[in-house]
Parts: C-alpha cells; structure tokens; sequence
C-alpha cells in the first residue's frame, strides 16, 4: 500500500492534491464532489479586499442616510443588520463547508494594500478554516515604484493579515520578481508557513472590432507546469516554508514532476473546470499507477528526489544549457 501523505501549512494531508480556489470551491456540493474524487484540501475562492471595502462604504451609505432621516421612506431601507456583507456571505460560506467536509479548508484573501481588510483574518479564523492563502495580486505598473517597493508591499500586506490570525499562511506569489528565492526568505521571515507557486496573470487582450480592452481569462495548459516546476526544484532544501504549485497541473506526469522537483502539494484549478470534477480522481490513480511501476513506496520517498541538489544535471535547472536547447530545435519540426 502506497503511503500518499503529504503535510502543507501544517496540514496532515491524505495525498498532495489540493483543489485550488475556483468557484468550485466555493460550491458546497461540488466541494464534496472534490473530497469523493479525493482531494485532500480545497482552498476557497478569495475574499477580496474590493469586496469588503464596498461593503464598508454601503454599511456607511446606509448608516448616513438614517441619519438624515426621511421620514415614511426610512421604512424602505434595509435595517444595517439586513444587509449581507461579502464577510458575512463569506464565513457563512465557511461553517457550510467545515460542516460538509472532513478535509481542511483553507480560507483566501485577495488583496494588495496593508490596510483594515485584512483585519478579517481573525473571523475567517473564528468561523473555522483550517488555514489561509494570502494572495497579493499585484501588477506593478507605477514606473516610479522600485522592485524593493513591490516587494516591501507583500511583506507588508503578510505582516498585517500575521498579526491577526494564529492560522498558518501560505502566500500565493507570481514570478514577476528578480529574485523569487529571495522574496520567499523574507516572507518566511515575516511569518509564512508556505507558498504557493506561481500565482496566473490573467492577461487582458484587445477587441480589433471595438479597439478596446476586454478582460478574459484563458485557462492554463500543462506546458505552464515547467516554470513551477524548475522553481520547486531550486527551491527545494533551501527554502523553510512549504511548497505549494499551482498553474497548469493537468495530468498525473505535471503532478509527479512537481513532486519529484520538491512540491508539498499540487493544486489543480483549470483541469478540474476544463474536464470536470472527475479528473482530480483520474490524476490521483494514475499517480498511484505511476508510483506502484516504480516501486516507491511513500511521497516522502519522492518529494524533492530530482531537485537541483539531488538531480544527475543540476545546471539544467539554471541557464547554463540555454544554448544545448536551443541547438536541439530541429528545423524539420516546423510545418
Ligand atoms: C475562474 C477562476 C477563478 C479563480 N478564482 C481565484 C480566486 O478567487 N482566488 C485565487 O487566489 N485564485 C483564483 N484562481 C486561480 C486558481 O486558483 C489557480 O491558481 C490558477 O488558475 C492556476 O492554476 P490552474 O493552471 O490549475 O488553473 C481562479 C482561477 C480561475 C480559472
């Protein structure tokens, strides 16, 4: 029997695959779907920080306009209790999973300024997830900003949600940094227990028709898994949070590389909208299937074995055979 446990954020989890925050995670029945199909966490969809600042500002339209008082039409505003907050829809959302479900629940906050609303890492704590994802989505588009600054942000952003809540916290980071490693020292510093790698930008693209920008989202592929992939395998052994990868972890082989290269978890998003809730089954198995072929016994014996440190070629992990890569492009393979 094949030992497929796993630990992230401190989570004693029953194998690595992690459903990733989606809508789905947010659905209680396809919630339970993921654990039948044997996911061994879910991390919800994110609370963002747009959404609680607008309930902020409608909590204070409301209050101002009792205030003033308008006679006869007081009665047709909502009482300040009647209205349902994206906080209170959001630990609603919580005690229905953590009742649904026996596999942790990690809560998501989703947001780039150091500010009050992360102050709510203490009810999401107190309506019972078993861990937090911090997401700083931020583009750094202000040409005046350094990189020091961009960093600084995260470092502020993770301080201030730290100071709130005992949960563990992963931090959802994208690569857009010059020196990733670095960046993952210092959170660790301040007080993460992991991170989850890499964060997906969704790019906007241009309407020709209407010239005008339209956001979309394009779900991953598995050739996204590589960059993951390269960065666990740097990463392993020399980082003390765990590692989470998430972006394009499609198929069993994505899986297996991430944890051969030093992944504590694997989570899937795009495949599990794209296919359906049965596919994180079929990874699962064919993981187990890959696993029995080779005669490993455990993840633990596989977690980080091709790592840089461990792998026959570590400078393949690096820059130093670019020019091997490049040279190995047949011209035949164009059409
Ligand atoms: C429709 C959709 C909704 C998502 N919602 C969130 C979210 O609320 N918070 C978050 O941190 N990530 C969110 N993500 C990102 C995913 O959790 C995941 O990190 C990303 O899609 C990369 O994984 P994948 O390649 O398996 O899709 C969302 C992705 C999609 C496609």
């Amino acid at each position: 029997m094949i030992d497929l446990r796993t630990s992230y954020l401190g989570l004693a989890l029953a194998n690595p695959l992690v459903a990733s925050s989606s809508p789905l995670t947010g659905n209680v029945d396809m919630a339970k779907r993921l654990e039948d199909e044997g996911a061994a966490a879910i991390v919800m969809p994110s609370l963002f920080e747009e959404s609680l600042q607008a309930d902020q500002e409608q909590i204070h339209r409301l209050l101002d306009f009792q205030d003033i008082g308008t006679g006869e039409a007081d009665s047709f505003l909502p009482e300040p209790v009647q209205y349902q907050s994206h906080l209170d829809e959001y630990l609603e959302k919580v005690v229905q999973l953590k009742q649904s479900l026996s596999i942790p629940v990690i809560g998501s906050l989703n947001g780039i300024s150091a500010t009050g609303w992360l102050d709510y890492a203490r009810d999401i704590e107190q309506a019972g997830c078993d861990a937090l994802e911090l997401n700083v989505y931020y583009v750094a588009a202000d040409l005046r900003q350094s990189g020091a600054e961009v960093e600084n942000r995260y470092i502020e952003v993770l301080e201030k949600v730290r100071a709130h809540t005992a949960l563990p916290i992963g931090v959802k980071i994208s690569t857009h940094f010059s020196s990733v490693g670095h960046v993952i020292s210092r959170l660790q510093q301040n007080g993460a227990d992991g991170v989850s790698l890499f964060n997906r930008f969704y790019q906007p693209d241009i309407d020709l028709e209407g010239l005008q920008v339209k956001p979309v989202v394009y779900l991953s592929s598995s050739s996204e898994s590589l960059e993951r992939i390269r960065w666990l395998a740097l990463l392993y052994g020399q980082v003390g949070v765990d590692l989470a990868a998430t972006g394009g972890f499609h198929r069993a082989e994505d899986v297996i590389k991430a944890i051969l290269a030093g992944a504590d978890a694997v989570c899937l998003c795009s495949v599990l909208l794209k296919q359906g809730v049965g596919a994180l089954g079929t990874i699962l198995r064919d993981m187990q299937d890959w696993m029995e072929e080779r005669e490993y016994v455990s993840i633990e014996q596989m977690k980080g074995s091709v790592c840089q440190h461990h792998a026959i070629n570590p400078v393949a992990y690096e820059h130093a055979n670019y020019l091997a890569v490049l040279d190995s492009w047949l011209i035949a393979e164009v059409d």
